[in-house]
């Protein structure tokens, strides 16, 4: 199977691994984040592009939004379809040709670690831009170029992690690792690189974070102390200027 095919079908078979996965980094964490990114979401037309089965599609129709979710795998599609609560429209759809959905048709748009798994970011990119009407936002999670480069880089004595090693940075390309018993890949790419690709896109940059939990995060949930020590994940609040 070439790099194409596996990214495009890797999510297949583990549909309810990821559904079982612990979430409690996202639910305990990346969410505030990302909320923060998209601003006041209720009454606003939301694009949740790789919406996976809907989990934050769920949060959003909570606070009002009217979500419209996208991904390729089907079988997540047909769980999102399964689980909606808030009259949410869930669509089998790929992140690099949102076919189908017209210019300038949502106030908000999310991109909830997936760029990691999407080959041509830059077209996936370039369709968000499309899709946002003019003042849009464009919330986008990934995985941080700097743990991307090399997966699983913790460096332990017995159980303690020492530190975090970085190696091949500028080399970007797919990155093997195994995930529930199987080998999956994700594409790692520079921090630049992605801001290039944003900045060509035409999005304005609003801010760049590097998620912390709070102090009642951290203590609902004492094992994301780790996140103070490595960057783990990064946030985008992007904007499609008003002209
Ligand atoms: C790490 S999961 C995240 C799912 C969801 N955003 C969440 O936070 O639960 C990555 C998702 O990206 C989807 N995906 C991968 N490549 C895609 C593409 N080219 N277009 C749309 N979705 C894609 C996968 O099917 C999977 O649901």
């Amino acid at each position: 199977m070439n790099l194409e095919q596996q990214l495009r079908t890797q999510w297949t078979e583990h549909v309810q691994d990821w559904i079982q996965q612990d979430q409690s980094l996202r639910t305990g964490m990346l969410d505030t984040w990302m909320l923060a990114a998209l601003g006041d979401v209720a009454g606003r037309r939301v694009l949740d592009i790789g919406c996976g089965e809907g989990r934050f599609g769920r949060v959003l129709a909570g606070l009002g939004a009217q979500v419209t979710g996208v991904d390729l795998t089907e079988p997540l599609i047909e769980q999102a379809r399964g689980l909606a609560s808030g009259g949410e429209t869930y669509l089998v759809g790929n992140a690099e040709d949102l076919a189908g959905m017209c210019d300038a048709s949502f106030d908000l748009a999310v991109s909830y670690i997936v760029l990691v798994d999407v080959l041509d970011y830059r077209r996936s990119i370039q369709e968000a831009f499309r899709v946002l009407r003019p003042g849009g936002r464009f919330a986008v999670c990934n995985v941080h170029p700097m743990r991307m480069a090399l997966p699983n880089g913790w460096i332990k004595q017995g159980d303690r992690k020492l530190f975090y090693a970085i190696d091949d940075y500028s080399n970007e390309g797919p990155r093997e690792f195994e995930w529930w018993g199987v080998s999956f890949i994700n594409m790692h790419r520079t921090l630049s690189s992605y801001v290039s690709a944003f900045v060509d896109g035409g999005f304005v940059i609003d801010g760049i974070q590097e998620p912390t939990p709070s102090d009642a995060q951290l203590a609902a949930n004492p094992g994301l102390a780790d996140e103070f020590r490595v960057p783990n994940f990064i946030v985008y609040a992007l904007r499609k200027p008003l002209q």
